[in-house]
């Protein structure tokens, strides 16, 4: 099962809030016409007699670095001519030269060697300098039971050493690369390299940390969670270090005697049994024994890539939910800004703003561990204001505030949003851009529409973007727009086909991954329906496009595997390679036989320019 399926099955649903209630569908709607779209007639989008004819949507190639691509359906990856691409890592090849050659084209990773290879299902990543080298840090999300268990178990774990087997193919891969005779490869045997995973000892900081609501038996102290689970979309602080994002946690604990689930579980989709069965084998996802082991996952957890023997810290202060990514940036003041989402239908957007001030080589003492943690409320008429999750506008305590930070942000009024995935801050001004990537249940119960969620059963997405008054990211109140509604104009002459941006020549469905270039243009990674028909007719497989920020043009730069979602970008220091990754494809890619590998591929031009949009 999908985490997507997973997530819908156990639906956990927002409670109904004010803010809800007075937003009603006709009415958000004429907000949207009053200016919800970026780009010309927001009206030209409603109404089939009005819709921009597909004939007139103006090709957006000219104001990009590459020839645009058109969709493809098949199993391999394509980019524009004048570039190439190959594997740089894949599931299951060697960080130490011990495991070389460990894994098997039909049976995958063995116990032994599964900490000391390139974990699976490949997702946000990170490059950095240390020492004159470049290291990558680069999550893995979820594990495939099916791929990597024996036949026998038909997914599920049958005992101890498979989940242990399961657990430590997920978390998150530090690892140096270099410019080999073949291009970037990874360094083997570099003593960066490091697997960090279920099993890592982790220390926690914040408000939150130490309280009962994170005690186990195994830590009455509260401090020493063990593990990262989940890890989805990434981030980097000014100060050189990685943040890795647990998203997804809720699926990894079960309950071995029912009961029923708590406000707190229930909010969070956890309770009856788990996605993988762990809680039967190992104790520590038992949530009859241990149930407040759940509480120690769903954080933003800092890992230094400059030390591998560094202990990583979950930051209490920036709240549980299920983190996509972490976007930091700065206020005019030097506070620390860092912008989250929490991806499941219907839930919010986040801010923290840190008490301290950083400046390059200034201390870095408290900066995750005190602020304060604001969610987003985006009115109709285009304006938003972040409200402060403080025990007084929430009557809960701090700890509460952010162990259940979800029904924090239910308490103060937060904007339901169509599962928030990435978020982007715009180097060139102040901006930001939150992918949101589709919501099946948008219209119902407890999610009406919105002027920023525009649309009943949402299966395309859009991305929203805020500039902050000011220009200033410390500020509270800020205005926004959508920079687009992805859709499908081949099938749909209304909302549906997209907004004016969105051409037969650029369709694209579930906006996930983004990130920035060195030259200011938008990168979106897509996570969708690959099916290519009904509604996605015509949209082919996953892909990533470039969208410039400034005329709202966007093209087509790369497609995935049939299977795959594109999730993960970073560049080589010199800007002359991007590095992205491919998750879940199916068939037997990249190798052509055998199991599909989830892998990092390295993408360059021919010509040695860089790989900007
Ligand atoms: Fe792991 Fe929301 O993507
Ligand atoms: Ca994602
Ligand atoms: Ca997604």
């Amino acid at each position: 099962m999908s985490w997507d399926e997973f997530d819908e099955m156990r639906d956990p649903r927002p409670a109904e809030n004010d803010f809800d209630r007075v937003v009603e569908r006709a009415i958000s709607r004429r907000g949207f016409l009053g200016g919800a779209l970026a780009f010309g007639s927001a009206s030209a989008l409603f109404g089939t007699s009005m819709l921009t004819p597909n004939a007139a949507r103006a090709e957006a190639h000219g104001a990009f670095s590459f020839q645009p691509i058109p969709t493809f359906t098949d199993a391999t990856i394509h980019v524009p001519e004048g570039f190439e691409w190959k594997p740089l890592v894949r599931w299951g090849d060697a960080l130490w030269s011990e495991a070389e050659g460990a894994f098997d084209a039909e049976t995958g990773v063995s116990l032994e060697m599964s900490d000391k290879v390139f974990g699976e299902n490949t997702d946000g990543m990170e490059l950095f300098e240390v020492d004159g080298k470049e290291i990558i840090t680069v999550n893995s999300e979820y594990v495939n039971p099916k791929i990597n268990l024996p036949a026998a178990s038909e997914g599920v774990p049958a005992n101890a050493d498979e989940v242990m087997l399961l657990k430590n193919l997920q978390g998150v891969t530090v690892m140096e690369v270099a410019m080999g005779a073949n291009g970037y490869e990874v360094v083997v045997d570099s003593p960066f390299n490091r697997r960090i995973t279920h099993e890592t000892q982790m220390t926690m900081d914040g408000p939150a940390a130490g309280h009962d609501l994170v005690k186990t038996n195994a830590d009455p102290e509260g401090k020493s969670p063990k593990g990262t689970m989940n890890n989805c979309g990434s981030g980097r602080t000014l100060w050189g270090t990685y943040l890795t994002c647990e998203e997804n946690f809720n699926g990894y604990f079960g309950a071995t005697e029912a009961r029923e689930p708590t406000e707190g579980e229930a909010r969070y989709g956890i309770g009856g049994e788990s996605n993988y069965s762990y809680e039967k084998f190992d104790v520590r996802y038992d949530i009859s024994k241990e149930p407040n082991e759940p509480h120690r996952h769903g954080w933003i957890t800092e890992i230094d890539p400059a030390n591998p023997d560094s202990t990583p810290v979950k930051h209490t202060a920036l709240g549980r939910f299920k983190h996509e990514n972490a976007a930091m940036t700065q206020a005019a003041d030097g506070r620390v800004v860092v912008y989250m989402g929490d991806d499941e239908r219907g839930e919010f957007i986040y801010r923290y703003v840190s008490n301290g001030t950083w400046s390059e080589g200034g201390s870095t003492e408290g900066l995750l561990s005190d602020g304060q943690l604001y969610v987003a409320v985006f009115n109709d008429d285009m304006t938003g204001e972040w409200r402060a999750l403080t025990p007084e506008a929430t009557g809960m305590t701090l700890e509460e505030t952010l162990v259940f930070s979800r029904m924090a942000g239910s308490a103060v009024g937060a904007t339901t949003m169509d599962r928030p995935e990435w978020i982007a801050v715009n180097p060139m001004k102040a901006e930001a851009y939150c992918a949101l990537t589709n919501n099946s249940k948008r219209g119902g119960e407890g999610m009406p529409v919105n002027a920023a969620n525009p649309r009943e059963t949402n299966d395309y997405g859009q991305i929203v973007r805020w500039a902050p008054e000011g220009d200033d990211h410390g500020a509270d109140g800020f205005t926004w727009d959508l920079y687009v509604m992805a859709g499908n104009p081949t099938v749909y002459d209304n909302v549906y086909g997209g907004s004016e941006n969105v051409t037969d020549g650029n369709m694209f469905n579930s906006p996930d991954g983004m990130a920035f270039d060195a030259s200011g243009m938008l990168w979106i990674q897509t996570d969708g329906d690959d099916s290519n028909e009904g509604d996605f007719a015509g949209q082919g497989n996953n892909q990533m496009l470039v969208g410039n920020p400034e005329t709202g043009e966007i093209a087509r730069f790369l497609t995935a595997p049939n299977g795959a979602e594109v999730t993960g970008l970073c560049w080589s220091l010199d800007g002359k390679t991007a590095f992205v990754g491919i998750q879940h494809p199916g068939g037997s890619w990249p190798d052509g036989n055998g199991l599909p590998r989830s892998s990092v591929i390295a993408v360059w031009r021919t010509d040695g320019n860089v790989v900007v949009g």
